[in-house]
């Protein structure tokens, strides 16, 4: 009796940064699931951090036709790499796009599913004739922005300064009229350049995404369905099977297996945060951690500190070591003076921090993976904003999702210890209110015929028609 085929194998190319690392993953335990051989192709740099601190080869035990591969991003090992993504971009796309051809022609791959930013490997696999999908780990409403920059260009929207007046309103991006701001545009549209390198990167995404196969967005429809039913225009087969990370585990629960134990993380995550928690009064604690990349000044870092500490609410505060500007360690001051109602570690279990009982609101820098941990969870936010895709989803959690407050472009003690007031006291029932009903649509999109569970079926089957091997 002939042998029935091996399944194909998916090659997922995330881009190298903890965000969409982690969700990727996730996406990748799902195809497995689905069954699909994966091959989860990382840099170097992010291979053996995955390696030392997170515990994926246990986790992908149990699916053998999962690979962890790696692959050169051409820097040399002690650079920063850090917030100087754009470094690593221009370095991959030299170094790292002839490897990727060598790899996809050495066979055995038969769809590539790649972040839609490193761009490079949807030239190749059209080379090479493999098929491809673009997903992205940012929201649909700032990849639409992105869409939208040779409008906004035609339109002299752009460019603008951050000295300009920052509340005009902006009108060439459909469907985001009523609340879309200069200053909610990704932070480079204030470089007063449009030859600026982040504009020249993102203003080909109307052209590109609708020559791949498909588009993949760690998004639900309910979150952003105004804004995908525009962007569906222009690039008709969109695949919305967010949020991923919580996709993953009502999957696994459904199947009746038991919820792992998730580590995707690139540090050393501090569990006794967890502890903490056990001990503080239910939704009293305002989680604040400002993500994998942003840097503050030790100004900035001193007014959150006088900011949280004169709200008179309890906090836990995560401070990354390389995320004070100049400083090598989080000053001893701030550490002494916040034992009293607050906890800081370097980097916190965050999916399992904000699904805590003890967590009420969530100070971030809106990252796309913790805004959409955040709304499943429904705990509120007040954003900071740090840059790119931060600047627009805030302004949704404000003005279109009604999920807390935008905060950006302002760091002063008196506005952080109001805004955090407000969020934690005054208006809480209000918030709370509102992020139970987001996290309860979230929910329903990941149960049996619920708009992303569809998707994600709808997506493994076009994987399965249409691949190569
Ligand atoms: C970057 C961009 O900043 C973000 O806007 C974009 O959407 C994706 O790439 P990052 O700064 O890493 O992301 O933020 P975010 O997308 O929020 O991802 C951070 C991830 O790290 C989250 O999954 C979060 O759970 C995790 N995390 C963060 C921890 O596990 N522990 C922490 O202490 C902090």
């Amino acid at each position: 009796m002939a042998l029935a085929p091996p399944p194909p194998r998916v090659l997922i190319f995330p881009l190298p940064l903890q965000g969409p690392v982690n969700s990727m993953l996730k996406l990748s335990e799902l195809l497995c699931l689905g069954g699909l051989h994966v091959t989860f192709l990382v840099t170097d740099h992010i291979d053996a951090r995955l390696r030392r601190y997170s515990n994926v080869q246990s986790r992908f035990r149990s699916h053998p036709g999962f690979r962890l591969q790696a692959i050169s991003d051409g820097l040399p090992e002690n650079h920063p790499r850090g917030d100087k993504f754009l470094e690593v971009f221009e370095s991959m796309k030299v170094h790292t796009k002839p490897l990727f051809k060598e790899l996809l022609q050495s066979g055995g791959i038969s769809c590539v599913i790649a972040d839609g930013g490193l761009g490079f490997p949807l030239d190749v696999a059209e080379e090479v004739g493999i098929p491809l999908f673009i997903v992205r780990t940012i929201s649909a409403a700032c990849l639409w922005v992105f869409f939208r920059l040779p409008q906004l260009i035609q339109s002299g929207e752009l460019p603008f300064t951050g000295d300009d007046d920052l509340d005009v309103m902006v009108k060439s991006v459909p469907g985001m009229e009523r609340y879309l701001r200069r200053r909610d545009l990704p932070s480079f549209c204030r470089s007063g350049n449009v030859a600026d390198p982040n504009i020249e990167l993102y203003k080909c995404e109307s052209t590109n995404n609708p020559r791949a196969t498909g588009l993949i967005l760690n998004t639900f429809e309910e979150l952003e369905s105004p804004i995908l039913s525009q962007m569906r225009g222009v690039c008709p087969n969109i695949y919305t099977i967010g949020p991923l990370h919580a996709h993953l585990k009502a999957k696994l629960a459904a199947t009746g297996t038991s919820l792992p134990d998730f580590s995707n993380s690139l540090w050393e995550e501090d569990r006794f945060c967890l502890v903490w928690l056990d001990d503080q009064p239910p939704k009293s604690v305002l989680y604040v951690s400002f993500g994998s990349l942003a840097t503050v000044t030790k100004d900035q870092l001193m007014e959150f500190w006088h900011g949280l500490v004169n709200s008179g609410q309890r906090f836990l505060w995560v401070i990354r070591q390389d995320s004070v500007a100049g400083e090598g360690q989080v000053p001893m001051e701030l550490l002494q003076g916040s034992k009293e109602r607050g906890c800081i570690v370097n980097w916190a279990p965050q999916e399992e921090v904000l699904a805590h009982p003890a967590v009420g609101g969530f100070l971030t820098h809106s990252g796309w993976n913790s805004t959409l941990e955040s709304v499943y969870e429904g705990v509120p936010m007040i954003c900071w904003p740090y840059f790119l895709d931060q600047q627009v989803n805030s302004r949704l959690v404000e003005e279109e999702w009604k999920l807390g407050f935008d905060m950006k472009d302002t760091c002063d003690r008196s506005v952080i210890e109001k805004t955090v007031r407000n969020l934690m006291e005054v208006r809480k029932d209000e918030f709370q209110r509102n992020a139970a009903q987001m996290a309860c649509s979230a929910k329903t999109s990941l149960g049996e015929g619920g708009s992303s569970s569809s998707h994600l079926e709808r997506l493994i089957q076009d994987i399965k028609a249409k691949s190569v091997v």
